[in-house]
């Protein structure tokens, strides 16, 4: 039976990759250690000591479900809420790493196994782009996974994926699904609609650590994948957006009660609403991660996580906060 709801989902993609060698870790805080990043962005920050080979992880392959909040800094969502379909500041990423172990081969493979057959996903639905110069990348879409040639396309600075101005970087190739004519024009995700090719998950073949005079090559090339999970309800759900998933439409109905502002009043109305019930929700989780607010510093409280921590350092201080 394929997955339907938030946990159905987490729980089928870590056993799929559990299955596959690869180790359950926790989510870190949404407060990296890293200075870099204001907040975890993606499911590969609290591993990027692993990627530049700073430490050795205990695991050569990882899977996680990782609290992300994009609202700063290069990965900087804030603008876009609720005025796109797709956008959210906070959202949990299914992510699977190799640590200098596998490469491209797998990750495209089990990639799309788990996106045809674990989520059910209509193959002839499915798009995918790639680093306009990795052939290697397209030709396992094509060869191996079997992807139609005119539904790989090739793309510049979009399918180049970098944590921050600084650190781990490299080519990716993404997975689209296209939700229908309804939605927007044709021509696949490089020429047609982004709200009718919607993006849910990003191939990182980590390859380079981007530094401030320029690229140096990582110790092993690497795997960083991250799949939104509100991204895949929407999918699943069937409904429009991120906000109309169960996950979200209860606090948007809460944003419009507390209001008094019904939902389609006006399309301006409806961005309010909508945001309301995203930096809720978002607020909520920072704190949740001892986040205090600030307009000044990363401000942080006292108590340590080190009871959940499993990236590196886990100790006394808490690894997934600035260190102190
Ligand atoms: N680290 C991959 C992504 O965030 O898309």
């Amino acid at each position: 039976m394929t997955p339907k709801t938030a946990q159905e989902i987490r729980s089928a993609f870590t056993s799929f990759f559990s299955e596959r060698g690869h180790a359950v870790l926790p989510s870190a805080s949404l407060i990296p250690r890293d200075p870099t990043v204001l907040f975890t962005v993606a499911g590969m920050v609290p591993f990027k000591p692993y990627f530049l080979g700073e430490e050795t992880s205990p695991h050569p392959r990882a899977v996680t479900v990782q609290k992300c909040v994009r609202a700063g800094g290069k990965h900087n969502d804030l603008d876009e809420i609720g005025r796109t379909r797709r956008h959210l500041t906070f959202f949990e990423m299914l992510g699977n790493f190799s640590f200098g172990d596998y490469f491209k081969a797998e990750a495209i493979d089990w990639a799309w196994e788990f996106t045809t057959e674990g989520l059910g996903f209509d193959p002839d639905r499915l798009w995918v782009t790639v680093h306009h110069r990795d052939d290697e990348a397209a030709e396992i879409w094509r060869e191996a996974a079997g992807v139609s040639p005119q539904r790989i396309q090739r793309m510049g600075e979009d399918n180049y994926w970098r944590m921050a101005e600084t650190g781990p970087c490299g080519p990716c190739s993404e997975i689209f699904f296209d939700k229908g004519p309804e939605f927007g024009p044709d021509g696949g995700p490089a020429h047609g609609g982004e709200d009718r090719y919607l993006e849910f998950w990003n191939l990182v073949f980590m390859q380079f650590d981007q530094r401030p005079e320029g690229q140096v090559p990582l110790p092993e090339p690497s795997i960083d994948t991250g799949a939104g999970l509100e991204r895949i309800l929407t999918l699943i759900q069937g409904v429009e957006s991120v906000f109309d998933i169960d996950e979200m439409v209860q606090l948007v109905g809460e944003a419009s009660s507390v209001t008094g502002v019904k939902l389609g009043a006006s399309p301006h109305s409806d961005v309010t609403l909508r945001s309301l019930a995203e930096h809720a929700r978002t607020t909520a989780f920072l704190i949740s991660d001892w986040v205090f607010t600030s307009n000044e510093d990363r401000r942080i409280g006292a108590m340590c996580c080190a009871a959940s921590c499993a990236g590196p350092s886990a100790g006394p201080i808490c690894w997934a906060s600035p260190r102190r």
